[in-house]
């Protein structure tokens, strides 16, 4: 055992070393513009619950509900006792969410996002020795999807630098083989800018590949009705796989993916990840239906609007000397510091002002982009971003 306490020690000063250590902090409040942390208040900039709903009454009434209804637990795998009828008619709902969009369209429901792309990334895999493009800056769980798929299935993967669209055309030009699927985040979680998709949509028709979109931070805010990505672009097209997030902008947990319903039916029969892991809870399942009525109408419209009015504003107000910002026009605001070190220190100089926004470091972002990624919310006010900009301005 000693030398695995000896190794564990040295990995540990490695780490802490580069500055690279986590840390878990414990908040004891519900998610909201103003959050307790260790008993201080913190005006909070890092929650991907960008229409503020997780703690929406609604919600919780329906949570409370379906718990009364279906029960807390789906008791096994969907395939052998575990999908309910309520599992059923989320699925329905979701694949009318994209139904404008995606022909035929059906949907799964999946426990978590980062599941979701396992089971459909590994399941296309199981095809044959395919081929899948990938962003640089797709997400980690794309990233260990498609290692995964490698792994078990041979696929070959091309990672082609953020948004090189050209790099892109040339790789999938001098590939021969007839199976390709391309793979982009919608919105790039850590820069928070929106994939070109009419044109990424483009080079997979001319290509004749499957394109496949993590909108895991575009669905519920992109889109007049917050349908997400495809909503925001007008998209129609029959060879997309759509991928949806429900713990971020649906304000629960989850995930789906709704695509022709031959490819939910191929999920079903082959992605591991689905078919050996418990089904997801059935009254987070009817919550998450209450969670879609309030996204689609009157409380999404609203809140949507707000968010895009705080985003105008930090976009134009939020200018410093010596850090970079990246244009985004989401709720996901960069602000990029360098060093782990300075970006650790900035955020610990915020915090001592009791304003929360987490430093993010390598690996998550490439090396010497520490930067701070500031997530605005519907139940930020502008008084909010002034605070946070005027204090950035006297530290930077
Ligand atoms: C782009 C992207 N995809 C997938 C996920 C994973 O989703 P989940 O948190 O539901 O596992 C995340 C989570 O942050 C994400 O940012």
């Amino acid at each position: 055992m000693s030398i695995w306490l000896s190794t564990l020690e040295a990995a540990k000063n490695d780490l802490a070393q580069s500055g690279m250590t986590r840390t878990l902090k414990i908040r004891e409040s519900p998610n909201a513009a103003t959050v307790n942390l260790n008993g201080q208040e913190k005006l909070a900039f890092c929650s991907n619950d960008y229409l503020g709903l997780s703690y929406h009454p609604e919600l919780i009434a329906a949570l409370h509900e379906g718990s009364k209804l279906y029960g807390t637990g789906s008791g096994a795998s969907s395939l052998i006792s575990g999908h309910t009828s309520i599992h059923a008619e989320l699925e329905q709902r979701l694949a009318k969410t994209q139904s404008l969009h995606i022909p035929n369209a059906g949907a799964s429901y999946i426990s978590t996002g980062f599941m979701a792309n396992i089971a459909v990334i590994t399941a296309l895999a199981t095809l044959g020795n395919i081929s899948i493009y990938s962003d640089a800056l797709n997400h980690a769980s794309i990233i260990d999807a498609i290692r995964l798929a490698k792994a078990s299935s041979k696929a070959h993967c091309f990672v082609y630098p953020h948004a090189d669209f050209d790099q892109l055309h040339q790789l999938l030009t001098r590939d021969s083989n007839p199976l390709k699927l391309i793979v982009s985040d919608g919105v790039f979680s850590m820069d928070g800018d929106i994939v070109d998709l009419p044109q990424l949509l483009a080079i997979s028709k001319r290509f004749d590949a499957l394109l496949y979109i993590d909108d895991a931070h575009g669905f519920g805010v992109l889109g007049a009705k917050g349908h997400g990505i495809l909503e925001h672009f007008n998209i129609q097209a029959n060879n997309l796989i759509y991928m949806g997030t429900l713990g971020k902008s649906a304000g629960i947990a989850g995930a789906f993916v709704v695509a022709q319903q031959e490819w939910i039916d191929w999920l079903i029969q082959k992605a591991r990840a689905i078919i050996y892991s418990t089904a997801p809870p059935p009254n987070l399942a009817f919550a998450l239906l209450k969670s879609i009525d309030l996204i689609t109408g009157e409380v999404g419209t609203k809140r949507r609007s707000h968010l895009n009015t705080l985003i105008e504003y930090w976009t134009t107000h939020a200018k410093f000397t010596n850090w970079q910002t990246i244009p985004s026009q989401t709720a996901i605001q960069p602000l990029i510091i360098g060093s782990n070190l300075d970006v650790l220190k900035v955020s610990e100089q915020l915090s001592s002002a009791n304003l929360w926004v987490p430093a993010i470091r390598p690996p998550t972002v490439p090396i010497n982009t520490g930067r701070l990624r500031i997530a605005l919310n519907a139940l930020h006010e502008i008084d909010h971003l002034e605070i946070l900009i005027r204090r950035l301005k006297e530290i930077q």
